[in-house]
């Protein structure tokens, strides 16, 4: 039962950076074309760096996928 309750109110997980309107593929393809940390890109574009309620499955994101 507790298993069902914590899924039942567990937010899905972000999909995208709402402070700077970017999704999770869009972040991941800019570190990779230009070459960036998460921490330059977000001084560039905000991304991650507003207020950081992202930062969590942006981070999650970018390990499956790296
Ligand atoms: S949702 Fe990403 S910084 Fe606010």
């Amino acid at each position: 039962m507790a298993a069902f309750a914590e899924r039942l109110f567990t937010p899905p997980p972000m999909t995208r950076c709402e402070c700077a309107e970017m999704r999770f593929e869009e972040i991941e393809t800019k570190l990779d074309q230009h070459r960036l940390t998460l921490e330059e890109l977000g001084k560039r574009t905000g991304c991650a760096q507003t207020c950081t309620a992202c930062l969590p499955d942006l981070k999650a994101f970018l390990a499956r996928k790296r």
